[in-house]
């Protein structure tokens, strides 16, 4: 079977503006799912090459004009507001409502675990601040050990969103769907969305800058931009966290997917992968289902931020010489409490150095 993914990979060059993008790039990866065979090429001019080959320059909008609501709430099934993919009897535990009344430039959704108390504090503390553009709340399912700490938690800082499923690892791809399913029940009018994990460290100023003028230059619709892996291997061994077995799973390889600690989707990406999710079967690793295979079946656009996320050796560098080592909008994955600390206090006392225009 040959499948045609189209990515659009896009490079910042230094520019007078920190992220210009100054060329978009267009790669056209064939994926064989019985072997692979990648091909890049880079035309000089055009749009639209071939019917799986495209280059989208800056400001272009012709393509895939689509209207600004792909449905409506009341096109869905009557149950849906009390389903979750094949959970009857879906409710929210806690609720909260942030965008009845405005609406905000990101809606920031951080999947957390319910005993991850310490990592929501320092983002909290640091980062993760709300503003009028700025909307965030943090995920979780249900935990025994935890309920008590949480609603206390809760009543203090009233940005949890939780979910009567029990909060383990394969029940991922439940959070994900929730987040969803929240962000289409309660806060469509967001521009953007971002899904992000509790370890992940967000510049939010670039960030801003990044949604109000880069992404303008991009045409707005269907996409999801994140760090992108491509064609990666079905692991089959058992020492593997992430075995899948071939009834999960058949393929050999999955479909190009966002790595999920850092997913930024446009309003109505989100809208359909969400009715979409709501009818697929469930596969519990919700970065590979919901960005690879649901994305890929609703020919979502995957955009990669790659050259935007900090490296830990650039971080590294920029905290021990007190230089802004270029734009980024996340710092590395897996960031610790410590250097979390380190890099919000030492951006906020060099905030004014960092405008190099
Ligand atoms: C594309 O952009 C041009 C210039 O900004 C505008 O005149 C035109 O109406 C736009 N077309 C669509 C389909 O949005
Ligand atoms: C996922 O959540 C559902 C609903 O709460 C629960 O029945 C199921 O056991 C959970 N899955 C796992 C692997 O624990
Ligand atoms: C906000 O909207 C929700 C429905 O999305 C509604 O249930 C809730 O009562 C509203 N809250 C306020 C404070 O208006
Ligand atoms: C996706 O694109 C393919 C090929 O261009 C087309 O056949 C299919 O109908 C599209 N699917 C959706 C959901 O737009």
């Amino acid at each position: 079977m040959l499948e045609n993914l189209r990515i659009y990979v896009f490079v910042s060059a230094p520019c007078t503006r920190r992220f210009a993008i100054a060329l978009i790039l267009t790669i056209c990866y064939s994926i064989w799912f019985n072997g692979e065979n990648t091909d890049m090429s880079l035309p000089s001019s055009g749009n639209i090459v071939a019917s799986n080959y495209l280059v989208l320059l800056p400001g272009d909008n012709t393509t895939q004009s689509l209207p600004r609501e792909p449905y409506r709430l009341s096109e869905l099934p009557s149950d849906d507001s009390s389903t979750l993919i094949d959970i009857k009897g879906f409710k929210f535990l806690m609720n909260h409502y942030p965008c009845n009344n405005t609406q905000p430039l990101i809606l920031i959704l951080i999947h957390s675990a319910p005993g991850n108390f310490v990592r929501r504090k320092t983002l909290r503390e640091t980062w993760a601040q709300r503003s009028p553009l700025v909307s965030l709340l943090f995920f979780i399912g249900t935990s025994e050990k935890f309920q008590d700490r949480l609603e206390d938690e809760n009543s203090k800082y009233k940005d949890l969103i939780q979910g009567n499923f029990v909060d383990v690892y394969r029940n991922m791809t439940y959070k994900h769907v929730m987040a969803l399913k929240w962000t289409t029940y309660h806060c469509p009018n967001a521009k953007y969305i971002l899904k992000l994990d509790d370890d992940v460290f967000v510049h939010v100023s670039a960030m801003v800058e990044f949604l109000t003028h880069d992404l303008t230059l991009l045409r707005n619709q269907r996409l999801i931009l994140c760090d992108v892996s491509l064609s990666s291997p079905v692991k089959r061994t058992w020492r593997s966290k992430w075995r899948v077995s071939y009834l999960e799973y058949p393929g050999r390889y999955y479909p190009a997917y966002c790595l999920g600690w850092a997913i930024l989707y446009t309003p109505d990406s989100v809208l359909l992968l969400y009715r979409e999710a709501q009818r697929e079967p469930y596969f519990w690793i919700d970065d590979i289902h919901i960005t690879g295979i649901i994305a890929h079946k609703l020919n979502l656009t995957l955009i990669s931020l790659h050259s935007l996320v900090l490296t830990t050796k650039k971080m590294t560098d920029m905290l021990s010489n007190s230089r802004i080592g270029g734009g980024f909008l996340f710092g590395p994955p897996d960031m610790s409490e410590d250097r979390m600390r380190a890099l919000h206090s030492f951006l906020s006392t060099t905030r004014t150095v960092i405008n190099l225009d």
